[in-house]
């Protein structure tokens, strides 16, 4: 089981990205957004996409089991913000952002009742098998129906190598979310030539996927 909170302390953090993820930035018309809305962003980290959001006009909901990671985000992109506490969850308030910290799994619809849109990059694929099964069952109880995910996976032989991040192909996918939502592939490619630790691990492929979900 990974230890997040460590590794947040102790700063192996090796899938953050100084820039907006460029898959973002093709698909987000999938989700269908209007100006205000606001996108859910599970298992956030400090990610820069969520800034990305910011800029287009949405407001964004992240949740993170992390403190560091809120404060890194906050102070990294010279951002204010306040806290406050609800039963679960450590608030950091910022303008039109709001980071829970605490557990995915604690989330509730009433948690998510402002969200249109859910943008997952890293988040699925962070998650041992098991955990993902639970992961997209508590996705579908908490947003409302209606909504569309952007969904970003990778998939490589799990055999010569382990995770995290983990494996999830295209069958895997439409499994995890056949109960609930309709499912469609937007885009899929190897990119090995773009990862070098894969490639020092001598992988055979790295498939990166693009999938537009939409729960019924
Ligand atoms: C692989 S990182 C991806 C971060 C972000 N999505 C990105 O693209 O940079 C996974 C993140 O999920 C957080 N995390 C793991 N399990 C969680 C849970 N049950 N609830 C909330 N956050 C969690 C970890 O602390 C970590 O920051």
């Amino acid at each position: 089981m990974t230890d997040w909170i460590q590794r947040w302390k102790e700063g192996k953090i090796g899938w953050h990205r100084q820039k907006p993820n460029s898959k973002l930035i093709e698909f987000i018309d999938c989700l269908e957004l209007q100006q205000g809305d606001c996108v859910f962003v599970p298992l956030c980290g400090k990610s820069v996409d969520m800034l990305y959001l910011l800029d287009q006009g949405y407001q964004v909901l992240g949740v993170e089991l992390s403190e560091l990671a809120a404060e890194q985000f906050f102070a990294e992109n010279n951002l204010t913000f306040t806290t406050n506490k609800t039963k679960f969850f450590t608030r950091y308030i910022g303008e039109n952002i709001q980071i829970l910290c605490g557990d995915y799994f604690d989330l509730s619809a009433k948690d998510l009742a402002e969200v249109r849109g859910v943008y997952d990059r890293a988040s699925l694929i962070a998650l041992p098998s098991d955990l993902r099964v639970k992961y997209a069952q508590h996705l579908y109880a908490i947003i409302a129906p209606g909504c569309r995910v952007l969904l970003l996976t990778l998939n490589y032989p799990q055999s010569q190598i382990s995770g995290p991040p983990f494996a999830v192909n295209q069958a895997e996918v439409e499994s995890l979310y056949e109960k609930g939502f309709e499912c469609q592939q937007l885009q899929c490619f190897d990119d090995l030539e773009n990862e070098p630790k894969f490639q020092r691990s001598n992988v055979d492929f790295i498939e990166k996927a693009t999938y537009c979900l939409r729960k019924y």
